[in-house]
C-alpha cells in the first residue's frame, strides 16, 4: 500500500503515521523530521531547511522533491510506503505521481486528516517532540508517562520552534493556500480518502483503517486494488 497523508499542521499527520506505519508494517518518512534531523546536526541543508521552516514557510520544491525522491528509490516503492507532509503542493504531488510512474507503481490513496482550527490550535499549543527519535506528545490528550521524558527513547521532550502562535499562523495560512488544492487533485484522481481527525488518537486510526479495508483488497502479491 504506497499512502500519502495530509491536513493541516497540527491534524495528527505524524501520529498516525507512526501508529499505521507499525500496524501495516510499511516504511515511513517525515520530510519535516528529515529537516529537523538536518537542523539537530547543524548541515547545510538545516540552515537552509531552518530559515523557512521559523516562518512558518515551505522549504523549496527542489530540494524536498531530492529528499522523496532519494528516499523512495533507496527503500524501493514495490512494499509499500507511508509519506507524511509530502506533497504540500501541486507541483510535488505531480512530481511524485511522475517518480512513482517511472519506478512502475501507482499511489494507493492519499488520506486527509480533517480538523477544525480550534482544535489545531489547542493541540499544537500542547505539543512535545522528542529530541532524539520525534516521537510526539500532548501534555493533555497524550502526556509522557514521565514529566517531559520519551516513553520510548527516554531522551527529553521540547516544545518545536514553529508551534510558536504566530508561526502557526503562518503555516496554517501557507497550507490553505498551497496544500489545500492538493486534495481537488488527488479527488479528481479518485484516490482522496477524507477522515475525521475528531475524538482519541486510537479513534481516528480505527477510522483510517476501516476505510482503508472497505475501500482496498490485499492481494496475494502484496499489492493492493480497489474493491469491486
Ligand atoms: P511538518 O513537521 O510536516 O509540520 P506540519 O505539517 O505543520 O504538521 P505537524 O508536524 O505540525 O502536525 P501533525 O499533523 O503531524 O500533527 P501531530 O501528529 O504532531 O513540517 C514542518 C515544516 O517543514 C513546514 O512548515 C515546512 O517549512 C517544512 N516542510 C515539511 N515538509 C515539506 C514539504 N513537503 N515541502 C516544503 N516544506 C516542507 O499532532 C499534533 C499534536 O496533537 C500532538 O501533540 C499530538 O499528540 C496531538 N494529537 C494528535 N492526534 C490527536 C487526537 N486524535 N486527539 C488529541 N490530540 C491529538
Amino acid at each position: 500500500m504506497r499512502l500519502v497523508f495530509l491536513g493541516p499542521p497540527g491534524a495528527g499527520k505524524g501520529t498516525q503515521v507512526k501508529i499505521l506505519s507499525r500496524i501495516l508494517g510499511l516504511p515511513s518518512m517525515s520530510t519535516g523530521d528529515v529537516f529537523r534531523a538536518e537542523i539537530a546536526s547543524g548541515s547545510e541543508l538545516g540552515r537552509l531547511a531552518q530559515s523557512y521552516m521559523e516562518r512558518g514557510e515551505l522549504v523549496p520544491d527542489d530540494i524536498v522533491i531530492k529528499i522523496v525522491e532519494k528516499w523512495l528509490k533507496e527503500r524501493g516503492v514495490r512494499n509499500g510506503f507511508i509519506l507524511d507532509g509530502y506533497p504540500r503542493n501541486v507541483r510535488q504531488a505531480r512530481e511524485l505521481d511522475e517518480l512513482l510512474k517511472d519506478l512502475g507503481v501507482e499511489l494507493t490513496a492519499a488520506i486527509y486528516i480533517d480538523v477544525p482550527e480550534d482544535e489545531i490550535v489547542r493541540r499544537l499549543s500542547g505539543r512535545l517532540t522528542c529530541k532524539s527519535c520525534g516521537a510526539v506528545y500532548h501534555i493533555a490528550f497524550n502526556p509522557p508517562k514521565e514529566d517531559l521524558k520519551c516513553n520510548l527513547c527516554g531522551s527529553e521532550l521540547y516544545q518545536r520552534e514553529d508551534d510558536r502562535e504566530d508561526v502557526v499562523r503562518r503555516r496554517f495560512h501557507v497550507y490553505m493556500e498551497n496544500t489545500r488544492p492538493v486534495l481537488d487533485y488527488y479527488r479528481k484522481a479518485g484516490k482522496l480518502l477524507i477522515v475525521n481527525g475528531l475524538g482519541g488518537i486510537e479513534e481516528v486510526s480505527e477510522r483510517i483503517l476501516k476505510e482503508l479495508r472497505g475501500r482496498f483488497a490485499k492481494f496475494s502479491d502484496g499489492s493492493f486494488r480497489a474493491n469491486g
